[in-house]
C-alpha cells in the first residue's frame, strides 16, 4: 500500500459511514489572520465545531495539507516533517465517543489490517477541569483493547487544542508499536524513546477554553481526529522513517547521486523543504521579510544552504522541482498546475540568497582581518549575531567560514543572544500569531510605529469613528485598513500626512507600560482586536500624541523613521477604506 491508495481507503471508509468528503483547504488559511498555516484538519472547520452549519453535514472526512513549523530546526532527523497530511473524520454534534473508536479501531485492524496486538491507546487522566475520561477506556475495553494497554496521561498529552484558546477537549491517542525493546521497564506511548508511534488522534471537544483560562462547555459535542499520513505509511511499509517510503525515497536517491559529499541529514533537509516550499508556493505563498512569506523564506534558504553543503548545483533545482513534481504531483496536482510559478519563486529566491551570502561573506571576511591585526582568535557572539542580522547569514556558515580561517566563533554566547532575539520576536509578534515565526527588523518596526502615527491622524482628520479594521507591514510599506464610510478626500489625505510628519519631526520619544486591560481602557489607549489580548497588556505612548495597546516593538523616539507619504486611498470592504503608505529615509 502506498500513501495515495491509503488516503482513498480513508475517505471510502469514512463515506461508506456516511461521512461527506470535503476537499483540503489550502495551507495558508482562508479569512483567518490570526495563525499563519494550517497546522491541522480542524482549522477550517472551526465555525463548524462552535455550532454553525456546516453546508456538507455533520458527518464530515477530509485529507488537510498541514505545515508546522516549531520543530522546524528538528527537520533531518529521522522523523521530524514540516509539511504533512492529516486525514480527519468529523463528528459536528452527531456521533461521540463510543462511534468514534468503533470507526478508527475498525478503519484500523480491517482496512488497514494492522493486528490489535500492535495497538495501545492513551485516555485523559482528569484535573479540576474536567473529569478523568474512564468512558473513553471502558469503550475501548468494549472493542477489544486489552486492560494493560490503556493508559491515562494528564492534559500535556490527553487534552487537545489549537492555540491558546478556542474549542478543545480530552483526547484519545493510538499507538502503534514498532516492536523495538522497551527502553525501561516504565516505558509506555508517552515516554518518547520511539517504540510507541502516535498514529491518530482522536479530540472530543466539547469544551471552549476562554480567554481567563476557564472552560465552558460548548453548545454541542464534537469528534475531530487528525491520522498522520505520512506516518502510517511508514509504519505500514515496515520502514523506519518516512524518508525510505515512495514520498520522499526517490528524491533522497536523486540527492545521493548528485551529492559531491554525501550527508543524510542534509538530504533529508533538502527533500523536506522542497516538497513544503513547492506546497506553500502552490497555495500562494511568496517569500518575504514577515510572516507566512518569512517562513518559506527560511524553508528555502535552509534547503539551498543543505544542498550547497552537499556540493550539488544550485542549477540543479528545476530538475529537483521537476523530480517532485513527478512524485507528488498525482497527490497534489496543484504542483503541476503551479509549475512554472514554483520554480520562477524558488529559483529567484535562491539567487537573493546567493547575493546576501556574498554579501556577508565579504564582510566576514572584512571582520576576521581586523581581528588578526588585533591578534584575537575568536569571533564574539556579536559579531556572528550582527552578520546573522544585518545579512541573514547562517550561523553554520560564519563558522564554517571562520574555522576555514583558523578562527573560532563564540557559539555559545551567540546561542544565548540568538534566544533573546528569538523572544523579542515572539512577544512582538505573539499577540498576531500565537506561536507564529514573525520577524521583526528595523524596517518593519519603523512601519509599525508609523502605523500608530497614521491610526492617531485618521482619527484627529476623519473622526473617532476612524479605527483601526486592520493592518499588514512588510519591510516595503505599511497598509491600513480603517472604518470610514466614504472616500477619504486629497485634502484629508494631506492633512493625515502632514500631521504624521510634524510628529516624526517633533522626535517624540515611544515608551511602553504593562497594564491591565482595564487599565489601559481607562487610560484612553486605543486598541483593536481586543478579544486577543490576554489580562495584561501592552500600551505603546508616542509623547503627547498617541497611546495604543499594542504587542511592539517600536522605535524609540520618531525621529528616525524619515518622511511619511501615502502612496493610495482605496476601498477595502463595506465601509472600511486602506491606505498604503511608505517611509522614505
Ligand atoms: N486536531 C487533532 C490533532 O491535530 C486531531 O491532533
Amino acid at each position: 500500500m502506498n500513501a495515495l491508495e491509503i488516503r482513498n481507503k480513508f475517505l471510502n471508509y469514512f463515506k461508506s459511514k456516511g461521512h461527506s468528503i470535503i476537499p483540503s483547504s489550502p495551507l495558508i488559511p482562508e479569512n483567518d489572520p490570526s495563525v499563519l498555516f494550517t497546522t491541522a484538519g480542524m482549522h477550517p472547520l472551526v465555525p463548524y465545531l462552535l455550532g454553525e452549519k456546516h453546508p456538507a453535514g455533520v458527518r464530515l472526512a477530509d485529507y488537510q495539507k498541514c505545515l508546522r513549523t516549531v520543530d522546524i530546526d528538528e527537520v533531518g532527523d529521522n522523523r521530524h516533517l514540516t509539511f504533512f497530511e492529516m486525514l480527519g473524520n468529523w463528528s459536528l454534534g452527531d456521533y461521540f465517543k463510543e462511534t468514534s473508536i468503533k470507526y478508527s479501531m475498525e478503519f484500523l485492524t480491517k482496512e488497514l489490517n494492522i493486528p490489535i496486538e500492535k495497538l495501545s491507546v492513551t485516555c485523559f487522566a482528569g484535573d479540576n477541569d474536567a473529569p478523568r475520561d474512564e468512558e473513553t477506556a471502558r469503550i475501548w475495553k468494549e472493542n477489544g483493547m486489552p486492560e494493560e494497554r490503556i493508559y491515562y496521561f494528564g492534559k500535556d498529552d490527553n487534552w487537545w487544542i489549537a492555540g491558546e484558546t478556542g474549542p478543545c477537549g480530552p483526547d484519545t491517542e493510538i499507538f502503534y508499536d514498532t516492536g523495538k525493546e522497551p527502553c525501561s521497564k516504565d516505558c509506555n506511548p508517552s515516554c518518547g524513546c520511539g517504540k510507541y508511534v502516535e498514529i491518530w488522534n482522536n479530540v472530543f471537544m466539547e469544551y471552549f477554553k476562554n480567554p481567563d483560562g476557564t472552560y465552558s462547555k460548548l453548545k454541542q459535542r464534537n469528534v475531530d481526529t487528525g491520522l498522520g499520513l505520512e506516518r502510517i505509511n511508514m509504519l505500514l511499509q515496515g520502514k523506519e522513517t518516512p524518508f525510505d517510503t515512495e514520498i520522499f525515497k526517490p528524491m533522497m536517491d536523486k540527492l545521493q547521486e548528485l551529492a559531491k559529499e554525501d550527508n543524510i541529514a542534509s538530504r533529508r533537509i533538502v527533500t523536506e523543504h522542497l516538497r513544503s516550499s513547492m506546497m506553500v508556493i502552490a497555495d500562494g505563498g511568496k517569500p518575504s521579510n514577515i510572516d507566512r512569506g518569512y517562513v518559506l523564506r527560511r524553508l528555502i534558504r535552509r534547503m539551498i544552504r543543505h544542498l550547497n553543503k552537499l556540493g550539488i548545483s544550485l542549477e540543479k533545482l528545476e530538475e529537483l522541482i521537476d523530480l517532485d513534481i513527478k512524485i507528488l504531483g498525482e497527490m497534489y496536482p496543484e504542483l503541476v498546475k503551479n509549475r512554472d510559478n514554483i520554480v520562477n519563486t524558488i529559483v529567484e529566491e535562491k539567487d537573493k540568497f546567493v547575493k546576501t551570502l556574498e554579501n556577508g561573506e565579504k564582510e566576514l571576511i572584512k571582520e576576521l582581518s581586523k581581528l588578526k591585526e588585533k591578534n584575537v582568535d575568536t569571533l564574539s557572539a556579536e559579531q556572528v549575531f550582527k552578520l546573522y542580522e544585518t545579512y541573514g547569514f547562517p550561523q553554520e556558515v560564519t563558522k564554517e567560514i571562520a574555522e576555514e580561517n583558523g578562527f573560532k566563533i563564540d557559539l555559545e554566547n551567540f546561542d544565548k543572544l540568538f534566544k533573546e532575539h528569538q523572544e523579542k520576536s515572539r512577544l512582538g509578534s505573539e499577540q498576531k500569531f500565537k506561536g507564529g515565526l514573525a520577524e521583526q527588523n528595523e524596517q518593519t518596526i519603523a512601519y509599525h510605529t508609523a502605523t500608530h502615527l497614521l491610526h492617531k491622524a485618521l482619527q484627529i482628520v476623519l473622526g473617532e469613528h476612524a479605527t483601526q479594521k486592520g493592518s499588514n507591514i512588510t519591510t516595503e510599506r505599511l497598509r491600513f485598513d480603517f472604518a470610514h464610510p466614504q472616500k477619504v478626500t486629497k485634502e484629508e489625505l494631506d492633512e493625515v500626512e502632514r500631521i504624521v510628519n510634524e510628529q516624526i519631526q517633533r522626535d517624540l520619544k515611544v515608551t511602553c507600560e504593562e497594564m491591565s486591560y482595564d487599565d489601559a481602557k481607562k487610560s484612553g489607549a486605543i486598541g483593536l482586536f481586543e478579544n486577543k489580548y490576554g489580562d495584561k497588556v501592552k500600551v505603546y505612548t508616542i509623547g503627547d500624541f498617541s497611546k495604543e495597546i499594542c504587542g511592539g516593538p517600536h522605535v524609540e523616539h520618531t525621529g528616525v523613521l524619515g518622511t511619511f507619504k501615502i502612496k493610495k486611498e482605496e476601498a477595502s470592504s463595506a465601509g472600511v477604506r486602506r491606505i498604503k503608505a511608505v517611509l522614505i529615509k
